[in-house]
């Protein structure tokens, strides 16, 4: 229940507190308790999507994170296991493009170790051919691949480096045959892939691949976000359900992101992810971590939180560590799809690229 009236040294002197599991239950200044960690173990990609990497910004000569900015293995696995002890039971690999990240299954076995831990990774699916296999074995238990359309030329368009569609589906076929349950991700911009949105979804009926549509969001200061480019979720279903009738299903664990919606014939479900029309920062509970150390308590966020990294290289321990989550997450009052509105268009905000989604 949310607590707006508190001030952080009330909750902090809630938190942390046991919860049945064992595990402390630290809450935010709106009584939302941190149960998921997104890691972004490299700001590259090998697309450019348009409503994330725009060439004219992300083009040869833009000064991408050198290599010793970046977190190593170690260094993300020790802030994995401290969010661990402070209650986070699911930890979600972005980007940039998580693949390109040299070795990444060795960073999946450090993470595996972390008991009880669901670990998930968002990907363009390129690279999965050859890389499902070993994120498998390492210990991945699922991935979510970013698919934004069937029609070939469409898709090429958006992704703006030629990539095919072939590519990507046989990325989710090499994940399906390494035994990691797929959902896919598609982002719907107007007059861009509206118009190929029901191709997706007969797609992958009948499969157990779980199809989310994603209303384009303002993230970032470089994609040319409109509002008019916004198909709204509930005007999707209604396009959907039309052809295949759905019906409405409850949310698979607190918080879910997505709202899932099950074919009424059996055929599987969609999901649609709405921070625009219909925000869901109530039962937000995530944290993220980008790929150079830093905290960002909301994917809006302008500033970046502490510095896990200049800690870590300055010699902290562990309880130092354990007080800067505590610190971050019990002042955290982050909003921002809540509060969207004219007032909030022309604010600096991190890029999709750097934070991961
Ligand atoms: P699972 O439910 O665990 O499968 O994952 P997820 O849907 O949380 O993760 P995914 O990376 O697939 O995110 C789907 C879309 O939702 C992406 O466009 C994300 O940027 C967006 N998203 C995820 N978390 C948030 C959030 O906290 N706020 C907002 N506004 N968007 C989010
Ligand atoms: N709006 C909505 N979703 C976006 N993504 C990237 N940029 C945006 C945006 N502006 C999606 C990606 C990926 C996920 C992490 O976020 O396509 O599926
Ligand atoms: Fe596209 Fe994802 Fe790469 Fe952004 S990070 S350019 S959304 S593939
Ligand atoms: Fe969470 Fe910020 Fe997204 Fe709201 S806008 S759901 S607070 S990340």
């Amino acid at each position: 229940m949310p607590h707006p009236d508190l001030d952080s040294s009330e909750i902090e002197g809630h938190a942390p507190l046991e919860a049945s599991s064992g595990a402390p239950v630290l809450v935010d200044r709106l009584g939302r308790p941190l149960h998921d960690l997104r890691i972004s173990v490299t700001d590259r990609c090998n697309f450019r999507c348009r409503y994330c990497m725009p060439k004219e910004v992300f083009g040869a000569d833009f000064a991408f994170l050198p290599r010793a900015e970046i977190m190593t293995f170690e260094e993300i696995a020790r802030i994995a296991r401290l969010f661990a002890s402070r209650g986070v039971r699911k930890l979600r690999l972005t980007g940039g493009e998580p693949t390109l990240r040299a070795q990444l299954p060795a960073l999946v076995e450090m993470l595996d170790a972390i008991p009880g831990m669901d670990i998930a990774m968002t990907t363009n699916g390129t690279l999965l051919k050859t890389m499902a296999e070993p994120l498998a074995r390492a210990g991945l238990d699922r991935v979510t691949v970013s698919l934004d359309s069937l029609d070939d030329a469409v898709f090429r368009s958006m992704n703006d480096m030629d990539f095919p569609v072939a590519m990507v589906l046989e990325g989710i076929d090499a994940a399906e045959a390494a035994g990691l349950p797929v959902k896919v991700n598609a982002v719907v911009r107007r007059g861009v892939n509206d118009h190929t949105l029901l191709d997706l979804a007969r797609h992958f009926r009948g499969t157990p691949h779980i199809v989310r549509f994603i209303e384009f969001m303002d993230v970032g200061s470089t994609n040319g976000w409109q509002m008019d480019e916004v198909v709204p979720a509930a005007d999707l279903v209604r396009q959907i359900d039309a052809e295949f009738p759905l019906e409405p299903i409850e949310a698979s664990y607190e918080g879910e992101v997505a709202r899932r919606y099950r074919y009424r014939d059996g055929a599987g479900e969609i999901g649609v992810i709405t921070s625009v029309t219909q925000p869901f920062c109530g039962t937000c509970t995530r944290a993220r971590l980008s790929a150079e150390g830093s905290i960002y308590t909301c994917l809006f966020a302008a500033e970046a939180g502490a510095d896990f990294r200049a800690a870590m290289r300055s010699g902290a321990t562990d309880e130092d560590l354990l007080a800067l989550i505590d610190a971050t997450w019990t002042a955290r009052e982050d909003r921002y799809s809540e509060q969207r509105s004219a007032s909030t268009a022309g604010l600096r905000r991190v890029e999709m690229s750097y934070i991961g989604g």
